[in-house]
């Protein structure tokens, strides 16, 4: 019998907003929690919309002001999905309610705000206050399955790190949505995208970026139509442009970050991130080879992990494809028979049950990064950052 449950105060009703409302819905279901999940209440910023979104995904009730959930008590914890400069204003008022946050990634627009959530996590983690970070994709089955095969000593020393993030929905024709306005987003592909593979090369590897030797930015759309609204999706169809390319507004982000990096066990490493990889519409790989064997993840197939063992005689060596769906893998057993495929939803489910599990006092499958962990990949951003804007080499040490 569970005498505990776990009230839910979600912000924002667009892309993530749908994710986590089917997470929370469903993490119940496939998991076998030590809480209850009552989906208390959604905020959004418009009457009529929040109102029939709540309606739609299950909610309890609804309000156009996200500060009502910091003061209902059935709120355990507020769940952050808004654009990249609300997450700091939100999660930091939410810690000092007393209320868990779980905030979407990046961190933070800025190095300054992710600092400061840090700090107001550490504050608060002395109250018995939690902080999580929807870093969904290492709780691909194939993904925290490689995580256990470096764990388990299966590659040996790792020499190479190659990862890359590339999509191609962010041509000219994509309107000026938030995620190209640098006082909103904080920066393009590289926060968008860079965030999720740094985040991945980490928890994959164990091991710590701790320079960045070289590194390139690019912004090749320089400017883009303003629009009436946007959110829901993200290349902003069905947005209102105003009058179709009669008015432009600046693009003052990244399209592309390209970087080097070394990491802490002496392996180097490559990331890109890019939204205008024509072709590449949400490939997601990272890549790591070691002493003993290698692997590939791509997330375009994301059941699937390319698999070399090295340990075999010459003669009996390829690549093998791992189907890694079977129930002793990673989280593949709370949902279908073998070979019964999961998609990109079952991430965020898979991530909400492990919330729930380390709020219940159980173990997640995989760590759950918090604001301290999502603040040392932001800090590898903004050396990125730093070293393609002054052509130097910049040591992880030398961001604060
Ligand atoms: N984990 C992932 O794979 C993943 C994927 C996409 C987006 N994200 C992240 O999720 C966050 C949200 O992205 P999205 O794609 O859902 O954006 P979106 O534009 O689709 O939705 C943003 C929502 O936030 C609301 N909002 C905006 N400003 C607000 C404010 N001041 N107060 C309250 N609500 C406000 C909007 O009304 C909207 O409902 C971003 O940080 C983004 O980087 C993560």
């Amino acid at each position: 019998m569970k005498d505990t449950t776990l009230g839910i105060g979600l912000v924002g009703t667009k892309f993530m907003g749908k994710a986590h409302s089917n997470a929370w819905m469903s993490a119940p279901k496939f998991f076998d929690l030590p809480m209850h999940v009552n989906m208390r209440a959604v905020a959004g910023t418009k009457v009529q919309d929040v109102a029939e979104f709540a309606q739609r995904w299950g909610w309890q009730c609804c309000t156009d002001d996200w500060k009502d959930l910091l003061s209902d008590p059935q709120v355990g914890l507020i769940d952050n999905c808004t654009p990249n400069h609300v997450h700091a204003e939100v999660s930091i008022a939410a810690l000092a309610a007393g209320k868990h946050v779980a905030c979407e990634k990046p961190l933070a627009g800025t190095l300054a705000d992710a600092r400061a959530m840090r700090d107001a996590a550490a504050k608060a983690a002395k109250k018995g206050v939690r902080t999580f970070v929807w870093f969904n994709y290492r709780r691909c089955p194939a993904v925290a399955f490689a995580h256990q095969l470096v764990k388990e000593g299966k590659l040996g020393r790792i020499f190479h790190v190659r990862a890359s993030y590339l999509q191609d929905w962010g041509g000219p024709s994509t309107p000026l949505l938030w995620r190209f306005q640098g006082k909103l987003a904080g920066s393009g592909a590289h926060g968008d995208l860079n965030a999720h593979i740094v985040d991945m090369a980490r928890f994959i590897t164990g091991e710590e970026v701790t320079e960045v030797v070289g590194a390139i930015e690019e912004t090749f759309v320089k400017e883009r139509d303003i629009i009436e609204s946007s959110g829901g999706a993200i290349a902003g169809k069905g947005a209102k442009r105003t009058v179709r390319g009669s008015r432009k507004g600046k693009s003052t982000v990244d399209d592309a970050v390209l970087f080097l990096a070394r990491m802490s066990g002496g392996a180097v490493a490559s990331f890109e991130a890019t939204r205008l990889a024509t072709g590449n519409q949400n490939r997601n790989q990272i890549e790591v080879n070691g002493e003993k064997g290698s692997f590939k993840f791509d997330f375009e197939r994301m059941n699937e992990l390319q698999w070399w063992d090295h340990t075999l005689p010459a003669r009996m060596r390829g690549w093998s494809r791992i189907m890694c769906t079977d129930a002793s893998h990673p989280y593949a057993g709370n949902y279908w028979p073998a070979a019964h495929v999961l998609g990109y939803e079952h991430g965020f489910v898979s991530q909400a049950a492990d919330t729930a599990m380390v709020l219940g006092k159980k173990k997640p499958v995989v760590a759950i990064p918090d604001f301290a962990d999502a603040y040392e990949t932001q800090r590898v951003l903004e050396a990125a950052i730093r070293c393609a804007r002054t052509r130097r080499p910049v040591a992880i040490s030398e961001v604060k």
